[in-house]
């Protein structure tokens, strides 16, 4: 007769009026749990609901400072390093690893049962002074390396990595960006998923950058290509990361679920990575829950983390494009996301 899965006030009212005892009744029983599900007053456990993830990028020392620990314990449940884990940070003379600062973070994580992606084994930017002056097949070599050993130290903690970041080029060509990577031949992607793969096979491993948002760009259709291309070789690819950092060069587009939606359609899972959005107010606000229900409505976006906590954490601070304030109030883009993530289809439990 009646579903009761998303039950609303409007229909609560209509059926109290009908003065139907039984009815009530059987709704009262029925409908709590489903409104008290539907009222989760944190982002990670609003998000949890529906199966997901709600994250935050995390600089290793603001561990420190008990105000952004506060908020970063109630509201998120997963963890990327902002810097940690790079290149420069892990392997700052080659062959000579060093995790402790990622440790710090992957630990305050996994302490409390959060999850951690890991952010990125690959990429043209943050290479230590001894990578960027290599090439050829010795930078291949060190970058296969590079991946295997980091890989296999977070075997079985880290849930998601970015194996590669940032590897095609912004406009209208479609080209793979020029890097030392890439002039190590254009296989060098595949390798470093294999690599990967080798290292940790537990782990999903994701191809993550940004400016693929808009469906009609180059680039995207680059990238949704190359995933094309390596799902059907059977490059070990799981997922694709968005960054989404949105801002008036670089805006939300309107076609951004279709973007989502293609790529799952491809066998991936998809995350957006590192989202901000710079602005204010209602505006702001507007545009976060644009993106959080285009993640809802993907069943393979299976999460979101945003790329720091408070406005002044972020990496473009100017902008105040995060969820709080630095005094640590939620701005209404808080408010705006948890309830699009409240608003979402509940998973069934098992
Ligand atoms: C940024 C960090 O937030 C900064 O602290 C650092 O100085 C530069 O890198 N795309 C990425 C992230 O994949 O690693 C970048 O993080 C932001 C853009």
């Amino acid at each position: 007769m009646f579903s009761w899965t998303r039950p609303t006030r409007r229909r609560l009212r209509t059926l109290s009026v009908t003065g139907v005892a039984t009815a009530v009744a059987a709704l009262t029983l029925s409908l709590l749990p489903s409104f008290a599900q539907a009222a989760e007053t944190t982002l990670g456990a609003a998000a949890a609901q529906s199966g997901r993830y709600f994250g935050a990028a995390v600089a290793g020392q603001k561990l420190g400072d008990s105000a952004y620990t506060t908020i970063l314990n109630r509201e998120f449940n997963s963890v990327t390093p902002e810097n940690e884990m790079k290149i420069d940070a892990t392997e700052p003379q080659q062959n000579n690893f060093t995790f402790g600062s990622a440790d710090r973070i992957v630990n305050h994580a996994l302490s409390r049962g959060w999850q951690v992606r890991g952010h990125t084994l690959a990429w043209h930017s943050q290479q230590p002074p001894w990578m960027q002056s290599m090439s050829g097949s010795a930078l291949r070599q060190a970058m296969l390396n590079h991946v295997t050993r980091v890989a296999a130290y977070y075997r079985g903690k880290v849930v998601a990595w970015d194996v590669v970041n940032e590897a095609f080029a912004d406009g209208p060509s479609g080209a793979r960006r020029d890097s030392n990577l890439q002039r190590t031949g254009n296989d060098w992607i595949e390798a470093a998923f294999r690599a990967a793969d080798a290292a940790d096979p537990g782990a999903k491993l994701c191809y993550n950058d940004y400016n693929t948002d808009d469906w009609t760009h180059a680039k995207t259709q680059a990238v949704y290509n190359m995933v094309r291309d390596f799902k059907q070789r059977g490059v070990p690819i799981d997922c694709v990361g968005f960054q989404s950092h949105f801002n008036a060069n670089s805006p939300y587009p309107s076609n951004y679920r279709t973007t989502l939606s293609s790529f799952a359609a491809l066998g991936v899972d998809v995350q957006i990575t590192e989202l901000d959005i710079e602005g204010s107010g209602s505006t702001q606000a507007n545009t976060y829950r644009n993106v959080i229900n285009d993640c809802l409505a993907v069943a393979r976006c299976n999460g979101v983390t945003t790329w720091g906590v408070r406005d002044c954490d972020s990496w473009r601070s100017g902008g105040t494009p995060l969820l709080f304030e630095c005094n640590g109030n939620k701005k209404p883009a808080y408010t705006a996301t948890l309830e699009a993530l409240n608003s979402a289809t509940p998973t069934p439990t098992p």
